[in-house]
């Protein structure tokens, strides 16, 4: 008999998250706090370019690798924020459907059956699957968490991005820790996959939404966009997603070099064709305009993670420090460390808080929560009330 579908996808775990917001659904009455999405709407200004774009009957296919203008603004963007020695031209842009589109066709286009794929984990994880059905030996290297503050062994991921090692993936500032990589790791990394041939990808989500003046360089996180030319193999996968607040939008964009882009035309006709120009237009707009706005989204998320952390360092059992970046707070309670899917779904039950199971990031991640501070003052300072009373119990 043939098999019904390919193991590896069979294989995948379902989503925990999921697992854990099935458990509330038909309740009013939950704080949710478990999705990676803030609860603004996209900027007027985004919505009446994509309105307009509508309207003048922009509803048709276009370039496989965007619109002309937006690529032109994303490169311009590039140059702006990260000043690269060697600017990026468009040829080195393509926009997608998504930030996890982006990440998707970077692995299509790069991975053979059987490769290996070094991820900083625990991480969003998309990342982790993504290479998982292009069938890569995915080999994850482990933050450490002390005092509530996250970091890297660098030697560690040095260590297992062996030569021969296909891709190094690295999301920084991180989902689900907040977890930034340092400069300094960054340039030994960007050396150290040089020598050895290895493609790095930046999954750069949250590049922006950097909170702590000594990690944050012209308005964005550590990096090496500044540094690398044409010819390096580095990869930058990015989205408009969070720093312009367009989650439902699908669209994101990669820099890489021109020979990827040139290629991966191709694979993108062969899986959306394009990115829908009305979006794109919306995009446009956003990318040439929204920096007061992504000053305002990263001020109000600074608050709401100062607000949190001091909330729930209230909390007797729960250590928790500031996130550089990123818009959630990972944790654990003392004493309730063992079954994250188990404790999240009690917290639904008992104290209708939607909270993230750490194990949806990876083994890792067992024994945390994570809470995406993307909220109101007023929801925050409930959902942690109700955390401290169901302690309390
Ligand atoms: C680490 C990380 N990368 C990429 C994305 C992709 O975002 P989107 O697919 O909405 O563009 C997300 C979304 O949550 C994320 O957390």
């Amino acid at each position: 008999m043939n098999k019904a579908l390919r193991p590896t996808i069979e294989a995948l775990p379902a989503s925990r998250i999921r697992e854990v917001a099935n458990a509330g659904i038909g309740r009013a009455d939950i704080l949710k706090f478990w999705f990676g999405e803030g609860d603004q709407v996209t900027p007027a200004f985004i919505r009446d370019a994509a309105k307009a774009a509508l309207d003048a009957g922009e509803t048709f296919y276009n370039h496989n690798l965007g619109l002309i203008e937006l690529r032109e603004a994303l490169a311009a963007y590039a140059n702006r924020l990260h000043m690269p020695a060697e600017g990026v031209g468009v040829d080195r842009v393509a926009v997608t459907s998504s930030g996890v589109h982006a990440l998707s066709l970077i692995d299509q286009a790069l991975i053979e059956p059987g490769d290996r794929v070094v991820i900083v984990t625990p991480v969003w994880p998309n990342l982790t699957a993504m290479p998982r059905i292009m069938s890569a030996e995915v080999v994850p290297v482990s933050l450490t968490c002390k005092n509530g503050v996250w970091s890297l062994d660098l030697q560690h991921l040095l260590d297992a991005a062996t030569a021969g090692t296909r891709i190094v993936l690295v999301n920084s500032p991180n989902n689900p820790t907040g977890w930034t990589m340092r400069q300094h790791d960054w340039d030994q990394l960007l050396a150290h996959c040089r020598r050895h041939g290895i493609w790095l990808v930046s999954d750069d989500a949250y590049e922006r939404i950097v909170f702590e003046p000594s990690m944050t360089i012209n308005g964005h996180a550590p990096g090496v966009l500044s540094q690398v030319s044409d010819d390096d193999r580095f990869i930058s996968a990015n989205t408009f997603s969070k720093s312009w607040t367009m989650t439902g939008w699908r669209l994101g964009w990669i820099v890489a070099p021109r020979a990827f882009v040139a290629q991966l035309g191709k694979v993108i006709e062969f899986n959306t064709s394009c990115a829908p120009p009305f979006v794109q237009r919306a995009g446009l707009v956003a990318v040439n305009e929204g920096e007061p706005s992504v000053r305002q989204t990263v001020a109000r998320l600074r608050a709401s993670r100062d607000l949190l952390v001091s909330a729930l360092g209230g909390i007797a059992g729960i250590e928790v420090a500031p996130p550089p970046g990123a818009m959630y707070l990972f944790f654990r309670i003392a004493g309730r460390s063992g079954n994250s899917v188990a404790l999240a779904k009690q917290l639904v039950a008992d104290a209708g808080l939607g909270l993230a199971p750490g194990a949806a990031f990876g083994s890792e991640g067992e024994g945390y929560l994570r809470w995406c501070f993307a909220a109101s003052d007023t929801l925050l300072t409930q959902g942690a009330t109700r955390l401290a009373e169901f302690l309390r119990r």
